[in-house]
Parts: structure tokens; sequence; C-alpha cells
């Protein structure tokens, strides 16, 4: 008996960038949405006063590279690296000292702002997840013993 090879359909190229987080947030305007929505909230919350400290300056350029950078994270376009080059993020973040308390400062503030914004549950457990695992890896002061290995510690 000769055997039935059932062939399913590769979806197609537009498909697949269909389903981007990217395209799923609703493109340009969602992650622009998003990322207004998350300073708004730095710059505004008492809450959030410790993490707007750290920020250098309030300035539209800090929203454009968030919204340059999560474009190409998200899927999307890969505007920051056109722009600038290698995100080399952890890197760029060395001049701040970034803890558990800041970690957790920044992953509060982008947590309300996915809870605000980002209306798929789906999507927003997907973004909850990655953002955390990036937050994470930003951390770079010396606090105990639990660094990941292999991290920078800035005295
Ligand atoms: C873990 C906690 C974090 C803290 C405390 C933090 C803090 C900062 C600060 C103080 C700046 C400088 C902003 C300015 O110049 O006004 C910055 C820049 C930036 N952050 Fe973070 N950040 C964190 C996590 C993240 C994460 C998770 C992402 C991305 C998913 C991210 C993406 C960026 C980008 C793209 C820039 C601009 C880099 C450049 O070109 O200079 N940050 N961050």
């Amino acid at each position: 008996m000769s055997e039935t090879i059932v062939i399913t359909p590769d979806s197609s190229a537009s498909e697949k960038l269909a389903d981007t987080p990217y395209q799923r947030l609703g493109g340009e305007e969602g992650v622009r949405k998003l990322v207004d929505h998350f300073y708004d909230l730095m710059e505004l919350e008492p809450r959030f006063a410790d993490l707007r400290a750290m920020h250098p300056t309030h300035s539209d350029q800090t929203r454009d590279k968030l919204y340059l950078f999560l474009s190409g994270w998200l899927g999307g376009p890969d505007l920051y690296s056109a722009r600038f080059g290698h995100p080399r993020l952890r890197m760029r973040h060395f001049p701040y000292a970034i803890g558990t308390k800041e970690r957790d400062d920044w992953m509060a503030c982008m947590v309300q702002t996915l809870n605000d914004v980002v209306l798929d549950p789906a999507l927003r457990r997907k973004l909850h997840e990655a953002f955390a695992g990036t937050a994470d890896w930003m951390r770079n002061k010396a606090e105990s013993d639990n660094m990941p290995a292999g991290n920078v510690v800035h005295a």
C-alpha cells in the first residue's frame, strides 16, 4: 500500500511577516504608542521617580531611540541599526548602575504600559516575557550572588 504524503502549504513570506509582534501591535503606530505611554508613565507617576531621575534627558530623542530599537526587536524594520549601528544594548547601559531595583522599576513601568496598551492577552504575555528577559540581562551592578554568569561588574 502506498503511503499518502500530506503536504501542508508553507505560509507565505507575507503571512510570516504579519505574525510578528511588530505587526500584531499595529506596526509603526502601535510601537510609537507603546513607547510614548512608557515614557509618559515614567515622567508622571510618582512611583517611577527614581527611574526617571536616572535618565539624563527627557527628550524626544530618548523616545525615538527606544522606538527605533523596538521596531527591529519586535520583528519590524531594523531602524536603530540603520541609524546607529549594532545596538550593543548592554554596553550602552553601562553608564547607568542597573541592579535588581532598577530592573524591577523598569519592568513595572513596562508591565503597566503593556496592560494599558496591548489588548491581546497572548501578545501581552509574550511581550512581558521578552522584556523581562532583556531587562534582567541589562543588570550591571554588583549586589549579591544573584548576578547571571558573565556579567560585567562595575564598582
Ligand atoms: C533594566 C532596566 C533599564 C534601565 C534602568 C534603563 C535605563 C536607561 C537609561 C537611563 C537610558 C539613557 C536614556 C537617555 O539618554 O535619556 C537608556 C537608554 C536606552 N534603553 Fe534602557 N534601561 C533599562 C532597560 C532597557 C530595556 C529592557 C530595553 C529594551 C528592550 C532598553 C532600551 C534602551 C535603548 C534602545 C536606549 C537608547 C540607547 C542609546 O542609543 O543611547 N532599556 N536606558
